[in-house]
């Protein structure tokens, strides 16, 4: 029998064949630190991929997770309710200016909900031919069947066709958003993170307001600071109809997202038995009380320790070293937004040095200088904790300049 050197460990997005665990397993967290199996400590510069928030095993968190499993630690949502998840309802409702959260697991089960929900609100409006979805060019929006069908990225897409669906990029033809038969349109605000930490151009969001029939905004990667407001849709002066969050949503902690609405769509899920007008929608774990509680902890750090002036401030302090690097010959291009950040380099100008790409090249060297991060293509990313220091990622960005110096 095969046995992999992760013991049976299969890991996501990765070549096992070649995969060394001695060299990149993580035993602890600190703060904005992992520590691995070998005793090195690593500045976690891409957050867990956009999960941690005020940095690993905060106590405050801890504790809220501690409390709340010796109280309540699951009871289903299906026809029941508890009253963390409805605290959180409540919270997030609040953050963002909307009325319901659906709560589910990962983004990706956020993203299936919302599209889901979006096509049985025009069944349950009447308007059953609303069955289309329109998106942005390279569009990313999770790994599931239909989250998958309104993402853009063929690398994760092409191999699965027969299981997804077609759907159309709206901003390379506005007239798309005039047709009848449109359910939703989903985008990522201000950033889109897999795509390689791209700016999406703000005109391309211009229309959505007055066309977009439905209109969900996917805050998984961008929510909870990470662009320098609370939610990125907020510098757009978008107001959408349904927001997905996940990733920041407990701080980097345990898995919860929400597929969160306003009054409108809700509402036409309301009827009487017969009916059948409920939503035909939901997991084990929704609104698991643990999560919930850790999430509660997490929105409540923001205040205390006033995390977005924190990002806006670091994000100011970093930007001359920023475009510093933008200058080196090995870079395409330095791009981001707040502390979502991405560093184009010119493959051809930087050495493979036996890694399978010039970005994973030089992201194993940060590694060995203490970083640790994962590219993107040709994109090393730079998205880290939100109470990183703009010391620590001066010390990033330094060693990264060193590193792209030498080749
Ligand atoms: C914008 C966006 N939506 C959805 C997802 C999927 O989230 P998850 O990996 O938690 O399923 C991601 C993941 O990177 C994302 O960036």
């Amino acid at each position: 029998m095969l046995t992999t050197r992760t013991g049976g460990l299969w890991l996501p997005f990765t070549q096992m064949e070649n995969f060394d665990p001695a060299a990149r397993t993580f035993v602890r967290g600190e703060g904005n630190y992992l520590l691995d199996s070998a005793g090195k400590r690593l500045f976690d510069a891409t957050s867990s991929i956009w999960t941690t928030v005020h940095g690993h095993c905060h106590p405050a968190i801890v504790s809220a997770i501690a409390q709340q499993a010796s109280q309540l630690d699951h009871s289903t949502l299906l026809g029941a309710s508890n009253p963390v998840a409805e605290e959180l309802a409540r919270t997030l409702t609040a953050l963002l200016g909307m009325e319901y959260a659906f709560f589910a697991s990962d983004g990706a089960s956020a993203v299936e909900a919302a599209l889901k929900m979006a096509l049985q609100y025009w069944q349950n409006a009447g308007e059953p031919g609303r069955t289309r979805f329109l998106r942005l060019v390279d569009s990313y929006h999770g790994d599931t069947a239909a989250a998958m069908s309104v993402s853009d990225i063929s690398v994760f897409k092409t191999r699965f066709g027969p299981i997804t669906f077609e759907t159309l990029p709206y901003n390379i033809d506005l007239s798309l958003l005039e047709r009848e038969d449109v359910a939703a349109v989903i985008v990522e605000p201000i950033v889109q993170a897999a795509a390689g930490l791209r700016i999406v151009p703000p005109e391309h969001y211009a229309a959505l307001q007055s066309m977009a029939p439905l209109l969900i905004v996917d805050e998984i990667a961008t929510g909870f600071g990470r662009t320098g407001t609370m939610f990125a849709h907020e510098q757009l002066a978008l107001a959408p109809d349904i927001v997905c969050v996940g990733k920041g949503l407990t701080g980097g902690t345990l898995a919860l997202s929400a597929t969160v609405v306003k009054e409108r769509v809700y509402e036409a899920f309301l009827g009487g038995h017969g009916e059948m007008k409920q939503f035909f929608h939901g997991h084990s774990y929704a609104g698991n009380p643990i999560a919930c509680a850790a999430a509660l902890a997490n929105i409540a750090l923001f205040k205390k320790d006033e995390t977005i002036a924190h990002v806006q401030a670091v994000a100011d302090e970093i930007k001359p070293a920023l475009r510093d690097l933008a200058g080196r010959t090995a870079v395409r291009e330095v791009r981001g937004a707040g502390l979502m950040i991405g560093i184009e380099i010119v493959p051809s100008r930087v050495q493979n040095n036996g890694a399978a790409t010039p970005a994973w090249s030089i992201s194993n060297a940060l590694y060995e200088r203490g970083h640790f991060t994962r590219p993107i293509g040709d994109v090393v990313q730079l998205v880290p904790p939100l109470s990183s220091t703009s010391a620590e990622i001066h010390t990033f960005i330094s060693d990264l300049d060193d590193l792209l110096a030498a080749d």
